[in-house]
């Protein structure tokens, strides 16, 4: 099939090249020249395991595109897939003005029928958006090609990417017409081999899946990490209660670890988003407007048992392990070690931190400021600090050397915003050991 995928950020370029995997001829497109420039040399822009290696088959097997001309994408393809940013707007609303412009891209180039598919988290209405703004566009230049508008909500997760999309746990396929049903299930076939479904729909009840599925997922994270603020008081383990509630199957052990917060490009501007749409109904979402606040508290509460365990930061280095918003990915919007590594800093800090793939961001993100550095090494960032503070649950954290942390420390301090230890461990190693939702263990 001939498909054209708008954006090559971490959902678009994934999207098309698993597309391109399956045998299709795919067009990425972006308006950014530079990420342009940078596939078409077989670079992935974006860190995500064993997408180099898909792309470099794509380019190498002639099925795969990367272009900035929009009207070579749009005449080319016959499907055209959306999957361009929709950021938060000032009032938490899902900002439209990327998707929009590319529906009127596609509506200016459109040279016979095509399907337009949103990929991207969008409010609910949005299908309608991108019809009238294609239509008004067809009857500007007095032409009379058709086309369908379909909501393709994506699902995959940073890090398992690929996996995610060439195996999709469902597709969610919100359509008005036959024709783009029948071409939907013509792309996906091949995907949903193992029996996984394609679950057809409205588009509302498509647009509206992808922001109940966030929220939701954002809701147990926020649970957990009200019930670990409990735990920590009355002095009980949040991850005995874990085992204890996760092996219910009514309740289940996916996604039930308590931590410093959430973050990432999805779930906190998904929950403002739908927060913001539940209010221009008169419909207040209490319960997401909790899931929002809890969120923030976790990454407050964390920072405040460090501020107030080291005796205030002025003149303090603090070592940081992990940046980016979970392990897997390079992808550091609304991390919470952002959030941290600021707080230290206002504090009169000095900050070092290790990210095995999301330094680069990190340093971008903080710019000349001269009291935060970054290493390539996870021990050299040790040297001399007060604590160490670990964010992301990257793998080569979790089994480190304990004796080597403890040399490179000025004291052997450690606060977990991952619950990577075993608190019997870190008492055998010697440590002052601070948790979330667990006693702390002091020497
Ligand atoms: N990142 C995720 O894990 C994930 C998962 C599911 C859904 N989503 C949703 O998918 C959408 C895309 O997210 P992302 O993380 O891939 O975004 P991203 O910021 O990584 O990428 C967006 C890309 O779109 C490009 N772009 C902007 N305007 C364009 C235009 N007019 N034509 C062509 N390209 C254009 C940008 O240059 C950028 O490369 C968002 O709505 C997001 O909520 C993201």
């Amino acid at each position: 099939m001939k498909i054209s995928v708008f954006g090559t950020g971490y959902v678009g370029l994934v999207t098309g090249v698993c597309f391109a995997e399956m045998g299709n001829d795919v067009v990425c497109i972006d308006v950014d020249p530079k990420k342009v420039a940078m596939l078409r040399d077989g670079k992935s822009p974006i860190y995500e395991p064993g997408l180099d290696a898909l792309i470099h088959n794509s380019i190498k097997g002639q099925r795969i595109q990367f272009t900035t001309d929009a009207k070579f994408a749009v005449e080319s393809s016959d499907m055209l897939f959306i999957a361009v940013g929709t950021p938060s707007d000032v009032d938490g609303s899902a900002d439209l003005k990327y998707v929009l412009q590319v529906a009127e891209t596609i509506a200016t180039h459109m040279n016979g029928y095509k399907v337009i598919i949103n990929k991207s988290t969008v409010p609910v209405g949005t299908g309608a958006k991108v019809k009238n703004v294609v239509a008004k566009k067809l009857q500007e230049r007095k032409t009379t090609h058709t086309f369908d508008v379909v909501s393709n909500p994506e699902f995959l997760r940073e890090g398992n990417a690929i996996e995610d999309a060439l195996k999709p746990s469902r597709v969610v396929v919100g359509c008005e017409s036959e024709k783009a049903a029948q071409l939907m299930t013509r792309l996906y076939e091949p995907f949903l081999k193992s029996g996984n479904p394609m679950i057809v729909m409205d588009i509302l009840s498509s647009e509206m899946t992808k922001y109940a599925a966030n929220s939701m997922l954002a809701t147990k994270i926020s649970l957990m990490n009200e019930f670990s603020r409990v735990c920590e008081k009355v002095g009980a383990d949040i991850e005995n209660v874990r085992k204890g509630i996760g092996s219910d199957f009514r309740i289940g052990p996916h996604f039930i670890f308590a931590g410093v917060g959430y973050g990432g490009s999805c779930f906190p501007k998904d929950v403002r988003a739908l927060i913001k749409a539940g209010d221009d109904q008169g419909e207040e979402l209490e319960i997401l407007n909790a899931v929002e606040k809890t969120n923030q508290m976790q990454r407050d509460n964390f920072f405040e048992k460090i501020q107030k365990s080291i005796g205030g930061l002025a003149g303090k280095k603090i070592a940081v392990w992990g940046v980016a918003f979970k392990p897997g990915t390079d992808d550091i919007r609304e991390a919470p070690a952002l959030d941290l590594i600021q707080g230290f800093l206002d504090g009169g800090a000095e900050v070092c931190a290790y990210d095995p793939v999301a330094a680069g961001h990190a340093k971008e993100h903080f710019g000349q400021n001269s009291k935060v550095s970054f290493k390539d090494d996870q021990y050299q960032v040790l040297e001399g600090a007060t604590c160490l503070v670990i964010v992301t649950e990257w793998k080569s954290f979790k089994e480190p050397n304990f004796d080597r942390i403890k040399s490179a420390l000025k004291s052997p301090l450690i606060f977990d915003g991952r619950n990577l230890f075993s608190l019997s461990v870190m008492k055998e190693s010697g440590f002052n050991y601070h948790s979330i939702g667990r006693p702390a263990v002091l020497q």
